[in-house]
């Protein structure tokens, strides 16, 4: 099987090497990738969001799988016109593709299904914030409706804040969303799912603040884990069920049924798991260390829940032991990275390339705020964790930072669901 990739983060890396190490696949590509996807796929330089593009580049390579792996082109439409072309296409098309790209739509879905979820309001105006702001918090959360890469959110239990962002969001024309906060801990769960057929991958938690217990503003994602120890036992099936199948239903019986990967961000409270979003493709940094633990061969799933036929590929397997993504960062990030730097020690297996280049002369130079992802493995969180900082205690870049606290309070036992 020959496999085009389209998307240059470390997620695109991680799924390239899932699919490298599938017997079945005979070759990889990837457009446009990073200077890590060159060292296991071939590249091509091509925009992700250009469906004039990508299709002129599906046509030339005559992939048998396509896989979109970032939200820009799925809500684009770039899905539809690979299908178009009579090439196999992992990724929702673009009216299914609104689960992420429209807010109200989500919300829309989840009630007819329903799906439990924050209450929320959207607010247009700037006349009408502060009385908006009055019906919630706090705590306060403030979403930017348009999508910002996981940098649109604030919460805050201090109104000022939560004004000032939406005040900011407003002034660029941009609607603004508030959401009553949902309290417990949260989890990523990631499922295939073709029509009403689901399979879920193992449960992830992502650390969304860029500093150490949960502190500074969000970003796009800072480190992840899997699996979750604290979460009980049967949960997974229970969101499958009280989540993901219904949502699943009832876009099939809107004529936008999804295909692909539906990301399921939920808050595990009192009353059982609620839905903080959805997201229609893989998530990222969960996908590196999720992606670490898969024994099955991830084309031959991908390439069922592209045709159809995923209710025949049976359940995922998956290995003992936990996984742990640690990102590093470029200085600034999230707000403008500074790139350019030398990168130096990041050649040991687990070291995933997001924004990365090679300089004329050779040299791995950061082109971007995420850098690097970095995935540890081992028997249990504890060594998975001391995996990841070693390798990450090897990275030199200048000026960048990381967390590091990535899984620690789950090592530690200290994640509980509010009772
Ligand atoms: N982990 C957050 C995201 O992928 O949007």
């Amino acid at each position: 099987m020959r496999v085009l990739v389209i998307g240059s983060g470390a997620r695109e890396h991680a799924l390239l090497l899932a699919l490298s190490r599938d017997p079945a696949v005979t070759a990889l590509m990837c457009a446009p990738g990073n200077a890590g996807t060159a060292a296991v796929a071939e590249q091509h330089d091509v925009d992700a969001a250009s469906t004039e593009a990508v299709v002129a580049l599906v046509r030339e390579l005559e992939p048998d799988l396509v896989v979109i792996g970032p939200e820009v082109p799925l809500v684009l439409g770039v899905a539809d016109a690979v299908r178009k072309v009579g090439v196999p296409c992992f990724g929702p098309s673009a009216a299914a593709a609104q689960i992420e790209g429209s807010k109200a739509f989500a919300k829309d879905v989840m009630a007819a299904a329903g799906v439990r979820t924050a209450h929320a309001e959207i607010v247009d105006t700037p006349a009408n914030l502060d009385a908006a702001l009055d019906r919630f918090g706090p705590t306060w959360v403030v979403k930017d409706d348009r999508l910002a890469g996981g940098k649109g959110v604030v919460v805050s239990a201090d109104r000022l804040v939560a004004r000032d962002h939406a005040a900011e969001l407003l002034e660029k024309g941009h609607p603004v969303l508030l959401e009553s906060f949902l309290d417990g801990p949260e989890v990523s769960l990631f499922c295939l799912v073709d029509g009403e057929d689901v399979v879920p991958l193992l449960p992830a938690q992502d650390h969304k603040r860029v500093g150490d217990d949960d502190t500074g503003p969000n970003t796009g994602g800072m480190g992840a884990y899997t699996p979750l120890p604290w979460l009980p036992d049967g949960m997974v099936s229970q969101i499958v069920d009280e989540v993901v199948k219904p949502v699943a239903r009832e876009m099939v019986e809107r004529g936008c049924p999804f295909s692909g990967l539906l990301y399921a961000g939920l808050a595990i409270g009192k009353e059982g798991p609620a839905v903080v979003e959805f997201n229609c493709r893989f998530g990222d940094p969960e996908t590196q260390c999720v992606l670490e633990m898969l024994e099955t061969p991830l084309a031959g799933h991908l390439l069922a829940t592209a045709t159809g036929t995923l209710a025949e590929a049976g359940p995922l397997t998956w290995k003992d032991g936990s996984a742990v993504t640690v990102v590093i960062a470029a200085e600034n990030y999230p707000g403008p990275p500074r790139t350019g730097d030398v990168i130096a020690g990041s050649d040991a297996p687990g070291v995933l390339h997001a924004g990365t280049a090679r300089r004329d002369d050779g040299e791995l130079v950061s082109a971007g705020g995420r850098v690097l992802s970095v995935v540890g493995y081992g028997a249990d969180l504890a060594t998975a964790r001391e995996d990841a900082y070693s390798k990450v205690n090897q990275i030199h870049l200048p000026g960048s930072h990381h967390r590091t606290d990535i899984g620690l309070g789950a090592a530690e036992g200290r994640i509980s669901i509010p009772s």
